[in-house]
């Protein structure tokens, strides 16, 4: 055996697919009891990596050492054998099996002839409240639970597996603060037992809150590899996308105008009670909270998504109720739901017809009829003014990463020319410059008198962007504030009802 430092070494690993070079050259290398960052913008090859390394996708060349010792790694199975273990950014639950079947599913899938149910769920059980959260039920359907506890499934039953490597891929995107400070916790704890953590996260704060390292990833290539400690944010920044980066949040110059949406004593379902709230032409209203306050399933109810059981909705001064997302769209009201993989994106359809779904009617159809060729220049347009990575438009939204998907999920909404346009969480998973565009278009809609909502678990978002800010706890309105009031520490206060 070869006497190394690294418990894990990837080196020189390329990787194709088709015509796009997704990795040229890349190396990677990790300490036993460290916890590893790997950033860059998105399309820059980390989940990539990480999927290589799990036995997900095949290299084309390059060698993965483990403590110092040439591995193999052919397929998912081979990789869980030799201790490594990948939490994915999209990750794979069965939405139709119980929390605890999830957790345990490698055992189930073994085909033993006889399991112990009871004993199944009481370790899951186990399992979640060593995390600290043990109100998720064993017996509940994952499919039913907020895509954040989802997210504590998925980590937990990746923890069964007596990990040497664990690979966290966005795990904070889906979570709220006091649930990322759990995770944290949990993730020093593995480092402790000797475990090595590779992290990716769009969220620079919370890798030099937590990281020991820092290896870099540009267009597929291999930019740096720095000690923590010894850079700081906009070094990194400049790393990231090759150039120094102007203001996070811009300048609004919009402004705001007639009340076009009043709500009053809004209830639907469990999660919606007695919401009340209005929105101005040109306002940038912010909606905070934890995750499975009811910031979703007020908006869904507004949308025509989900049933309403009672109150009033003023739209532009005339009372509406949309009993689908259709006839919301059809009256100017937008959403961008904040799970892209269930709701924003048809993941098997084209880049090019997921970017129009919402406008096919107006502006590229004329007299019913489709102009291709006007729907591919105007889609490459509206694609490039967010500057999304991509193929070709004909390629399957399924081949983008993770944050091009996103922009391609929001592109639909800039395409439609709405009046009231709802982003939940709309930068989820886009890289600090593409947050910037991102933040770039909602003002650009407020400065057209369009009335945006924004739903953001991401405090700093909210205190840069909005006007104004609603925080929801437990379906209710527990707070609203302007200006200089809109900060941490009001906002937590009134999230978690202090
Ligand atoms: N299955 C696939 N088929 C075709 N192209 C792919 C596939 N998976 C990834 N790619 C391409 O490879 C490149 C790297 O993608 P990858 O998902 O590794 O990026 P990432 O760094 O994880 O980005 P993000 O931060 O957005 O998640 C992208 O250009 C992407 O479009
Ligand atoms: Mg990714």
């Amino acid at each position: 055996m070869q006497e190394t430092k690294y418990r894990l070494e990837m080196r020189n690993i390329t990787k194709h697919f088709g015509g796009v070079k997704a990795l040229t050259d890349v190396s990677l290398r990790v300490e036993p009891n460290e916890i590893h960052a790997l950033i860059g913008e998105n399309g820059a090859g980390k989940s990539t990596l990480m999927k290589i390394l799990s036995g997900a996708y095949k290299k084309d060349s390059g060698e993965i050492l483990l403590e110092g010792n040439p591995v193999n790694i052919t397929n998912p199975k081979e990789a869980k054998e030799l201790g490594i273990a990948i939490i994915y950014q999209e990750f794979m639950l069965a939405p139709d099996l119980t929390v605890a079947e999830n957790i345990y599913i490698d055992q189930l899938a073994a085909g033993k002839a006889t399991i112990n149910w009871k004993e199944l769920r009481s370790k899951a059980k186990e399992q979640l409240a060593k995390l600290g959260f043990d109100d998720i039920s064993p017996t509940e359907k994952v499919g039913n639970l907020s895509v954040a506890y989802q997210q504590v499934v998925e980590i937990c039953k990746n923890l069964t597996r007596n990990a040497k490597v664990l690979v966290l891929d966005e795990p904070t995107a889906v979570l709220t603060f006091s649930e990322i400070q759990k995770l944290f916790e949990i993730v020093r704890k593995l480092k402790s037992e000797g475990v090595s953590i590779i992290y990716i996260s769009h969220r620079l704060e919370e890798l030099f809150e937590l990281s020991d390292h820092i290896t870099v990833l540009k267009d597929g290539g291999y930019v740096d590899t720095v000690e923590t400690a010894s850079i700081d944010k906009n070094k990194l920044v400049t790393m990231m996308v090759g150039r120094e980066m102007s203001q996070m949040f811009p300048e609004r110059h919009a402004e705001i105008g007639e009340e076009i949406l009043r709500v009053e004593n809004l209830n639907a379902g469990k999660m919606v009670k007695n919401v009340s709230f209005s929105l101005k032409a040109g306002e940038v209203l912010g909606f905070s909270g934890l995750v499975g306050a009811g910031r979703t399933e007020t908006m869904r109810a507004l949308f025509g998504a989900d049933p309403k059981e009672s109150g009033k909705v003023i739209y532009f001064g005339k009372e509406v109720d949309f009993k689908s997302p259709l006839e919301a769209i059809k009256n100017g009201f937008g959403m961008l739901p904040e799970n892209r993989k269930e709701q924003g994106l048809l993941l098997a359809q084209s880049i090019r017809m997921n970017s129009t779904l919402t406008i096919l009617n107006n502006k590229i159809a004329h007299a019913g009829v489709i102009n291709h060729k006007h729907e591919k220049e105007y889609v490459k347009e509206l694609l490039a003014s967010i500057s999304t990575k991509y193929g070709n438009t004909e390629d399957n939204a399924d081949s983008l990463s993770g944050g091009n998907q996103q922009k391609v999920a929001l592109a639909k909404w800039i395409a439609a020319d709405c009046k009231c346009i709802v982003f939940d969480e709309p930068t989820r998973g886009v890289d600090v410059g593409a947050k910037v565009e991102i933040y770039n278009i909602m003002n650009e809609l407020a400065a057209k008198g369009v009335g945006v909502i924004m739903i953001s678990s991401e405090m700093t978002e909210i205190i840069g962007m909005c006007d104004r800010a609603i925080v929801m706890r437990q379906g209710e309105i527990t707070g609203e504030f302007t200006n200089e009031d809109i900060n941490e520490n009001t906002m937590i206060k009134a999230a978690m009802g202090v």
